[in-house]
């Protein structure tokens, strides 16, 4: 995302609605989400918008540095709805 914009909440509101959609238009049970462990903001995200830690994908991305671990978050329909 462009930088100029970070840290005024869109990425969190983008996140917010798809989850919606995804819940209350798609019946979806269950969403994931993984992010790299060293993307602080991405990880912020993920827990305002209520996803839980489930662990750390050991070098499960290739990217041109090398081989990346990335954190898997996921979030349950009726966490949601509770919420
Ligand atoms: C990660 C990214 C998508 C977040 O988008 P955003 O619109 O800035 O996110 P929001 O404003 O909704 O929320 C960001 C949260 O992370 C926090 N945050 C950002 N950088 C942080 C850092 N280095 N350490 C700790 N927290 C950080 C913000 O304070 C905010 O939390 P808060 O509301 O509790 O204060 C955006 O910053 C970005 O594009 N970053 C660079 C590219 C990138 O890393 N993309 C993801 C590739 S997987």
């Amino acid at each position: 995302m462009n930088p100029d914009y970070w840290g005024m909440g869109l990425a969190t509101e983008v996140a917010n609605l798809l989850i919606s959609f995804g819940f209350s238009q798609l019946n979806f049970h269950r969403l994931y989400a993984t992010c790299d462990p060293r993307n602080c903001g991405s990880i912020r995200v993920l827990e305002k918008v209520g996803m839980t830690k489930e662990g750390r994908m050991r070098e499960d991305l290739l990217i041109k540095d090398g081989w990346r671990d990335s954190l898997l978050y996921s979030l349950l329909d009726h966490e949601w709805f509770e919420k």
